[in-house]
């Protein structure tokens, strides 16, 4: 590309950048962390390192992305030199693993979708809501879900013609905003939201103070991946904006709305999850299946709502599928001279093989889940941290304070809280879901492996 576009509104650029940030993360993976977590407790965290950690970080990728004008690997090169264009290869390694498994959810969200079509959600019970979600996640099924869903997504990056799925995004994510708010309003009339708000919504901070060492690092991982921040995609957005925007203001702007879209969904699904009389705890990774599959069958219309529902959500997981690619994609075509094609079909392929096995066993899902949001998202967060914080202070402020004007003490207290609070909870955050990641290895996943 010769001449560098930029975006042509500033709502372009918000809603590109929403729109990868709103995925799966939101609607899938938060409940389900929430839930592990013990509710509140980890909320209140959660919703701390957002603010804390997640807007500063969020303006370090974008800093550095308007700046150079250039992706992650030449991004860091340019600026940082020498060792720095290494991270860029994490952050590729970190899309690919990303993706294996994102591909096999979003594979179940199409499933359910079909089902609605076919069958409708008439489940009687919680139990025949869990028996749904293990024929649909496990197995032979999961497996040509993946496929069907990859084969899109590497079509669509293969023929590079991913604007018509923006358009639909643009769409799509608006309704799944009046979706979620009705299915809220439903919620809240059910016999278990007055317990489930407190669950969601009353910390105990005895129980956070007991807990922070698990608590920080699932708040950690989560807020990286829900925000796709730490593998330089901000920095890929921020490097076709121009220099009259404010970037604290758009970076706000964009947090808030990701994080109001998981917060909501919580509201959904713990009220339904406690009228039912289950445990939210015991439900990890089925956790939004089972909730609304049982809504869904108790309301009239729930079929059709669950079908709008499920669609929406797998063409929200799409678009955020054809960004991880085209990511990888980009990578490939930089640095093996592959073509498009060719490089969508064997970064795809590849990124599809690695996800098979979660198709078979769950456990592959805590293993490349846990190693990217724990481990990889938060290194990633941490060295770009590092980078602007220590490495290029002056040029990373400098940046910030165009399109915003005069930054006074507002744009010295922002490098050093990034230089140091932000960089030491990364790498507390770091260790400690090092820790834990290796603890599932020896514990979890050895006790799997020998049967
Ligand atoms: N934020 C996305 C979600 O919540 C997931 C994601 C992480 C992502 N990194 C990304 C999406 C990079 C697109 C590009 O579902």
């Amino acid at each position: 590309m010769a001449q560098r576009e930029t975006w042509a509104t500033r709502t372009g650029f918000i809603l590109a950048a929403v729109g990868s940030a709103v995925g799966l993360g939101n609607i899938w993976r938060f409940p389900f962390v929430v839930g592990e977590g013990g509710g509140s407790a980890f909320l209140f965290v959660y919703l701390l390192f957002i603010v804390l950690i997640g807007v500063p970080a969020i303006l370090v990728e974008f800093v550095i992305g308007r700046r150079t004008k250039l992706n992650p690997v030449g991004a860091l090169r340019e600026l940082g030199g020498g060792l720095w264009k290494y991270l860029g290869y994490v952050f590729f390694v970190t899309a690919f693993v990303i993706l294996s498994y994102y591909s096999v959810v979003a594979g179940w969200f199409v499933r359910y979708f079909l089902i609605g079509i076919t069958d409708g959600y008439g489940v009687e019970d919680p139990e025949a809501a869990q028996a749904l979600f293990g024929t649909v996640s496990v197995g032979l099924d999961s497996l040509a879900f993946h496929a069907l869903f990859m084969a899109a997504t590497i079509g669509i990056v293969a023929l590079g013609i991913r604007r018509g799925i923006e358009l639909a995004v643009k769409v799509m994510v608006p309704a799944l905003v009046v979706l979620l708010v009705s299915l809220a309003v439903y919620a809240a009339t059910l016999p278990g939201a007055g317990e489930a708000y407190a669950y969601y919504l009353s910390p105990d901070f005895g129980v956070i103070a007991e807990n922070w060492q698990t608590l920080l690092p699932d708040a950690a991982g989560q807020a990286f991946f829900t925000l796709s921040l730490g593998m330089g995609v901000m920095i890929v957005y921020a490097s076709y904006l121009g220099e009259d925007r404010n970037l604290a203001e758009d970076g706000a702007i964009i947090v808030s709305l990701d994080t109001a879209f998981a917060v909501l969904v919580g509201f959904v699904v713990f009220p339904i999850i406690f009228s039912a009389g289950a445990d939210p705890e015991q439900e990890t990774v089925g956790a939004i299946f089972f909730s609304l599959t049982e809504a869904f069958s108790g309301v009239t219309g729930g079929t059709v709502l669950g079908v709008l529902f499920f669609g929406t959500v797998a063409i929200a997981a799409l678009s955020s599928a054809i960004s991880l690619l085209e990511f990888v994609v980009a990578y490939f075509i930089d640095e093996f001279g592959l073509e498009r094609r060719t490089a969508a079909l064997v970064a795809g392929g590849s990124i599809f093989l690695l996800g098979v096995p979660v198709t078979q066993d769950l456990i592959f899902l805590d293993l490349l889940d846990g190693f990217a949001d724990a481990i990889l998202l938060v290194l990633g967060g941490l060295m770009l941290a590092v980078f602007v914080g220590w490495v290029a202070p002056d040029v990373a402020r400098d940046e910030l304070s165009r399109g915003i004007g005069e930054l006074g003490s507002w744009g010295v207290a922002w490098i050093w809280a990034v230089r140091i609070p932000v960089v030491v909870v990364l790498a507390v955050a770091l260790v400690l879901g090092v820790i834990g990641y290796v603890e599932f290895l020896t514990g979890d996943f050895a006790g799997w492996l020998g049967g």
